[in-house]
């Protein structure tokens, strides 16, 4: 078994101090990032280039030594090869030009091969993992299938959610068979990153949250739970539901090893509630990278003191980095992380 503190925290091995990494921690905050994507010339080309890919996703581990590297891509990728067009634009971010519109489009997306269709993926982690430092962990993921069907059904940012919740609640056989055909793209796609090298993988669901509890167990968890199949027992999982606050219980439920908390949940109690089954990733306030690094530590004590070195714990924000962060705050965060873990007052 490895004794990679990212692993031993997933198997709630007491440790001295919790690992630590950040949901895009490789990203437009660091200038090593922004210099390889103006010379590739977009973010898809990085994506698709191993070489690229694996660079940046090392700069944040060799720049502040996190204790996981997670992959350089996009959940956004598997559409793409199930067959809807992609486009990244400046300033804007993703969009799918030609959303699906009902049962058609639904029935025409294609199964995926990981193999042959995202194959740079595992070239990339395999590229990782031959430079990875010894204490490090290498993370796949996924977006979690109602994530992925907000895109894929809004085509550019889901916040409305209005076409999704319309097919939802109107034609609910059509809109369960999309996330049965994405809960297989997910499954087959974090199987591959597994067999790629991937040691744990992190199922991210960024606008279930949006649902109540009755709407997520129905439309929602039944897809994640299938999705996640195909790595049980292979590597260790994290499920993470954004502003799911209300939806812990059923996360809980999904049967990962581990579940990533924002920064809205008291990470006391959950530790109260699932410290006794689950590693708990989190979870600063990504917006306290903004304030000076004497405050990110802190702020970043605090979070360890309600997590008061429980077993299980791994230090984490509660989203991801944001682009306006200043390097020296992440390395702030990545600092008190090894600092004695501060008692609970
Ligand atoms: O460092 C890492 O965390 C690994 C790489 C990673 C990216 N996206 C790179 C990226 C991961 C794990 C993701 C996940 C992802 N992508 C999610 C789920 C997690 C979350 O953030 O809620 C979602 C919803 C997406 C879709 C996506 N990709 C959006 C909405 C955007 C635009 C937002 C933005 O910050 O511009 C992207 C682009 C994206 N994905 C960037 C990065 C580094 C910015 C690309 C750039 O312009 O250089």
């Amino acid at each position: 078994m490895s004794d990679k503190p990212m692993l031993r925290a997933l198997r709630r091995e007491p440790l001295d101090h919790p690992p630590v990494w950040l949901m895009r921690q490789a990203g437009r905050y660091l200038p090593e990032y922004r210099e390889v994507r103006a010379a590739a010339g977009g973010f898809l080309e990085m994506c698709h280039d191993p070489a690229l890919a694996a660079e940046v996703t090392l700069q944040p581990i060799r720049r502040f030594g996190m204790d996981a590297a997670i992959l350089f891509s996009d959940i956004l990728l598997p559409l793409a090869s199930m067959g809807m067009d992609l486009v990244f634009e400046e300033g804007r971010g993703p969009i799918f030009p030609n959303p699906l519109r009902g049962a058609g489009d639904i029935d025409a997306l294609r199964a995926i091969d990981p193999a042959s269709d995202l194959g740079f993926v595992g070239a990339a982690i395999e590229r990782v993992k031959a430079e990875l430092p010894d204490h490090v962990t290498m993370l796949g993921f996924c977006g979690a299938p109602y994530t992925l069907a907000c895109y894929a059904l809004e085509g550019g940012n889901p916040k409305e959610q209005r076409t999704v919740r319309t097919l939802m609640h109107r034609e609910p056989e059509v809109f369960e068979r999309l996330m049965g055909k994405l809960a297989d793209a997910v499954a087959a796609h974090l199987e591959y990153q597994v067999a790629s090298g991937a040691e744990a993988v992190v199922l991210f669901d960024t606008w279930a949250g949006d649902l109540n509890r009755a709407d997520y167990e129905r439309f929602a968890a039944p897809f994640s739970r299938r999705a996640l199949e195909s790595t049980v027992g292979k590597a260790p999982r994290i499920a993470f539901v954004r502003a799911g606050m209300h939806l812990l219980d059923s996360v809980a439920a999904l049967g990962t090893e581990g579940m990533a908390l924002d920064w809205r949940v008291d990470l006391d109690d959950a530790f109260n509630r699932f410290g006794d089954r689950l590693a708990l990733q989190g979870n600063l306030d990504p917006t306290v990278l903004l304030g000076r690094p004497e405050d990110v530590k802190r702020r970043t004590q605090d979070v360890l003191a309600a997590a008061a070195g429980r077993p299980g714990h791994i230090l984490a924000l509660g989203h991801g980095v944001l682009k306006w962060t200043q390097p020296e705050a992440v390395a702030a965060f990545v600092e008190a992380a090894r600092e004695p873990v501060p008692s609970r007052s």
